[in-house]
């Protein structure tokens, strides 16, 4: 175990600490994004002023029942526009919130409705979709849980979302959403680590308190590479989406943008001591989430928790009758790309970068005229993705989940969000059983902006 030291910014001594829920519920029927500020730096720096859903960064946490409606109106109160996106909810294609494809985004002062089921239980998010380099970057985004009729037996459940921030010495978020370097490398990555807007998050929990965690990777760009001190784990969930059998933590795991985990934690650590979700740098393991373990409960430790209950069978796609589709990522620095397509045009890459472009999909850098898939409701889809680039890549389909198509054929579990390392190529399989136009992209949102994204059209 590397040493664990807490966080420091700018040789700042102060900790901030806070203890419980971090998130307000609301019955509110208005999500409105607004102007706020929010002190996320230790209390002898300035607040920071972010953009926020309903007033806090993150967002209001949304807790519905699973196969309930979200009814909310987004109102912009933003001097920009923008739109939500429901992440990793199999909605309807008219409320995926993704501006130029499903809406159009919404004006300053404007409005949008929302209403939509909420098909599957787990841990989802909401976020902007609009300039989201920039809007995710100054806060638009809150957790989305839809819960299960029977939920596990927790004593309590916790939501973490992650993320970085850039900001400057005087606590502002640092503006160069286009910043060159970041949109040709590993995208934008924050100069200090957060847990629910919080750099130093702590909760007092006792010794055999049971816990599930919610994991959810807001950041722009970072991969967040994991472990546990004083708490014995098992992953119940990824992206929303059960296992079939928890599956026990061992050693350090790594949610990539955009993915989320679920985990049921058992507090081991001494009464008196602390339990860490641990996050690793390359210089050590720091406290990610302190768990100040206070007391100590009766019972004894429990028995490995049961599975969650599974959601709507969403099949498995049928191999033998889904032609596998190429999709082959190439560009960034040290990439060699040349040049591509862009708006119906060949483009060398001086003149793509002049565009703000860096990155293609099969030759071509934006959103493509024609859909990479383009199928009916009910057949398999198999996409086999090839990373030709210098760097990893978190992709996210929307509107459905799909499968990992292993090396031995055999699928692996629900995902909406996928990385892919260099080198690597990696298949998905899915029923396309949803209708619409849906959007594939890199959820490293800088690389978005630069030219990695295409469209499946279900029919
Ligand atoms: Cu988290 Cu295109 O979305
Ligand atoms: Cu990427």
């Amino acid at each position: 175990m590397t040493t664990l030291t807490r966080r420091t910014f700018l040789q700042a001594a102060a900790a901030v600490c806070a203890a419980g829920p971090a998130f307000a519920k609301s019955p509110g029927t208005v999500l409105k994004a607004a102007a706020a500020e929010q002190q996320v730096l230790p209390t002898e720096y300035p607040a920071t002023p972010l953009w926020t859903f309903n007033g806090t960064f993150p967002g209001e946490a949304l807790r519905i029942k699973q196969g309930d409606r979200v009814i909310r109106q987004l109102e912009n109160a933003l001097p920009q526009s923008t739109a939500i996106h429901w992440h990793g909810i199999r909605i309807d294609n008219a409320m995926d919130g993704v501006p130029g494809l499903t809406q159009a985004a919404v004006e300053p002062g404007g409005a949008f409705n929302y209403d939509f089921v909420t098909p599957d239980a787990g841990t989802y998010w909401y976020h902007s979709h609009n300039r989201s380099t920039e809007q995710i970057a100054r806060g638009l985004y809150g957790p989305l849980i839809v819960e299960e009729a029977e939920g596990p037996d927790v004593d309590r459940d916790i939501v973490l979302m992650l993320d970085d921030m850039r900001l400057t010495q005087t606590g502002e978020i640092s503006d160069d959403f286009d910043n060159m370097h970041d949109k040709s490398h590993a995208g934008r990555l924050g100069n200090i680590i957060l847990t629910n807007g919080r750099m130093d998050l702590s909760y007092e929990v006792r010794r055999n308190e049971r816990l599930r965690l919610r994991l959810i990777n807001a950041s722009n760009a970072r991969i967040f590479q994991l472990g546990l001190q004083g708490l014995n784990a098992w992953t119940v969930a990824l992206d929303g989406m059960p296992l079939g059998q928890p599956e026990p933590v061992d050693g350090a795991f790594v949610i990539a943008p955009a993915q989320r985990v679920d985990l049921i934690v058992d507090v081991v650590a001494e009464a008196g001591s602390e339990a860490f979700l641990i996050h690793f740098e390359r210089d050590g393991g720091f406290a990610q989430v302190t768990f100040d373990v206070v007391g100590q409960d009766a019972s004894q430790p429990r028995a490995a928790p049961s599975p969650l209950p599974p959601n709507p069978d969403l099949g498995r796609a049928d191999l033998a009758s889904a032609t596998p589709i190429p999709l082959v990522m190439e560009g960034g620095a040290m990439g060699g790309m040349r040049g591509a397509m862009m708006d119906g045009r060949r483009m060398a890459m001086r003149e793509l970068v002049q565009s703000g472009q860096m990155w293609a999909f099969n030759g071509t850098a934006g959103l493509p005229e024609a859909p990479l898939v383009d199928v009916f409701k009910g057949e398999p889809v198999r996409i086999s993705m090839r990373n030709d680039t210098a760097f990893p890549h978190a992709m996210h389909l929307h509107g459905h989940h799909f499968r990992e198509v292993r090396a031995d054929g055999t699928q692996g579990p629900l995902r909406d969000t996928i990385l892919i390392d260099r080198n690597e190529t990696r298949d998905i399989a899915f029923v396309a059983h949803n209708p619409g136009d849906w959007l594939l992209h890199c959820h490293m949102l800088s690389h978005q902006a630069a030219g990695m994204k295409t469209w499946m059209r279900v029919q």
